[in-house]
């Protein structure tokens, strides 16, 4: 079975979140699933340093607004479709972000032609390869199964949703530049309130839909969470599939992990955690070093941790973030660690920290006020670091609460609060202290977490069960 991924971020080349990571790695899990799946991804500029083209399989002298041409390569077992378009993808900043931290205004035309081109390979093929399925990832792949659908052509599609609160919205003055159908301009097709969304699009004319947990694929159907398209999510549940994220457990495994040190079981940690402390500039106290490695956006609830930090102090505890985002907040925290001397804070993008912390830590925190998925509950389980985690989203799917009855069938692995408010929070620190200080107690939670399945085993079978279904027998 061939399947074409079309992403705008992919690990080891790009990535500004988890998406990167779930994009990189799927290929892999699915090969053992008898699945061949190569990556569409933009060559900005880090993937076309990245890569040399062993194959160019498609050129055109004017591809919304310049030249671009389409190749093949090889990178890190993966095999890629690089859209090479100077004047789409050849800038400084992030993806999506100019310098200044401002979405590029052309974001829509730019996203818009990496999806028109993944409808092109699903279309003709390339260099000779004819996907059998499409897998389009957020809104930024969005109207790959528009773009087949205005040229006739009937190919299995996937739209998975890693985060609903982008929609990809476009004046609809756009549809004309970028060749999207009028005839699809409607509340029930791609129109929302006036605008064109793309991940509107992808969720209407997907064959199929699927999100990166049990918990979020139901959270979406509600207003609460569904982000204006929970109708559209409601009127489609029977196709709508929640599938978990694993993690890269060859990258996160806290025997080899050639960033921290290392360790095979929870008594191991303590020379990972000393180090942490040491780096971090902390001295140790009674209560458990809390680490926390995150964007820095409302979204993952950091703010209530601020509000719920006293507290944590006071008991004791301690607390290592590692992040980056936006500025107000960045600031915040920058402010936090100045106020209390048991909380230290780097502000950056460090992949070789977020392994020190993730393997020095005694709990890992996620408040997230909705997380699709989250990859750091998982990479914390891994690492015996205790997740305490809103109970929501994937986060809801991975940990198993330390209530009684879990401690009872001995299957505890973390805690989860809810709501979602700094008392709650406050509540699960105090819940976390307590546990802490009981030590057997907490060795059996952290053996518990360290023997949970958080690979992509089960998930990259359930993806290739999803797309056989959908893809017609010959
Ligand atoms: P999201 O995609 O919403 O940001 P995920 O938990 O799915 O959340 O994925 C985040 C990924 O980015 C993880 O691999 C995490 O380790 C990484 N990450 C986030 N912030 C940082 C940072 N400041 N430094 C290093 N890695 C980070
Ligand atoms: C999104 C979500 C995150 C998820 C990731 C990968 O960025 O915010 O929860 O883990 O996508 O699917």
């Amino acid at each position: 079975l061939r399947v074409l991924s079309v992403a705008s971020e992919c690990v080891p080349l790009v990535k500004t979140g988890g998406l990167a990571d779930v994009a990189g790695a799927l290929p892999g899990a699915l090969k053992a699933e008898g699945v061949e799946m190569r990556v569409l991804i933009p060559g900005y500029p880090a993937v076309l340093a990245r890569t040399e083209a062993a194959d160019t399989v498609w050129e055109s002298p004017d591809f919304f607004g310049g030249p671009a041409r389409l190749y093949f390569a090889r990178h890190a077992g993966l095999e890629l479709y690089v859209l090479e378009a100077a004047h789409l993808f050849d800038r400084p900043g992030g993806p999506y972000l100019d310098g200044g931290g401002s979405d590029w205004p052309d974001n829509d035309i730019r996203f818009g032609a990496l999806s028109w081109m993944g409808a092109q390979i699903g279309a003709e093929g390339a260099g000779g390869w004819q996907p059998d399925l499409i897998q389009c990832h957020d809104w930024q792949a969005g109207l790959v199964p528009l773009y087949l659908k205005a040229r006739s052509v009937d190919l299995p599609t996937v739209m998975t949703v890693h985060n609903i609160a982008f929609h990809g919205l476009m004046p609809a003055a756009r549809m004309a530049a970028l060749g999207l159908p009028g005839w699809a301009f409607h509340p029930g097709g791609m129109e929302f309130y006036g605008q064109v969304s793309a991940l509107k699009a992808g969720l209407v004319y997907a064959w199929k839909v699927t999100t990166v947990s049990p918990t979020y694929a139901r959270e979406l159907r509600t207003p609460e969470f569904g982000g204006g398209l929970d109708g559209v999510i409601r009127a489609r549940a029977g196709d709508v599939l929640g599938i978990l994220n694993g993690i890269d457990e060859a990258d996160w495994d806290p025997a080899t992990d050639p960033h921290a040190v290392r360790f095979r079981q929870p008594r191991g940690k303590a020379k990972a955690r000393a180090a942490l402390l040491e780096e971090m500039g902390l001295s140790d106290g009674p209560g458990p070093l809390c680490v926390v490695v995150s964007r820095l956006t409302g979204q993952k609830g950091l703010d209530l941790l601020l509000q719920a930090l006293p507290d944590l102090v006071a008991r004791g505890g301690r607390l290592a973030l590692l992040g980056s985002g936006e500025p107000p907040l960045e600031q915040a925290w920058r402010s936090a660690a100045a106020r209390h001397e048991g909380v230290a804070v780097r502000i950056g993008y460090d992949e070789a920290l977020a392994h020190r912390l993730i393997a020095g830590g005694d709990a890992i925190l996620l408040p997230s006020r909705f997380e699709p998925c989250g990859l750091t509950q998982m990479y914390g389980l891994r690492y015996g670091t205790i997740p305490v985690v809103a109970r929501t989203g994937g986060l809801a799917d991975t940990v198993i609460d330390a209530n009684p009855a879990a401690l009872a069938a001995g299957v505890a692995t973390g805690i989860q609060f809810a709501p979602v408010t700094a008392e709650a929070l406050s509540v699960a620190l105090d819940r976390l202290c307590d546990l802490y200080a009981d030590t057997d107690l907490f060795a059996k939670l952290q053996r518990n977490a360290m023997r949970a399945p958080v690979g992509w085993q089960g998930s990259a079978a359930a993806y290739a069960r999803l797309f056989r279904e959908i893809v017609p027998t010959p």
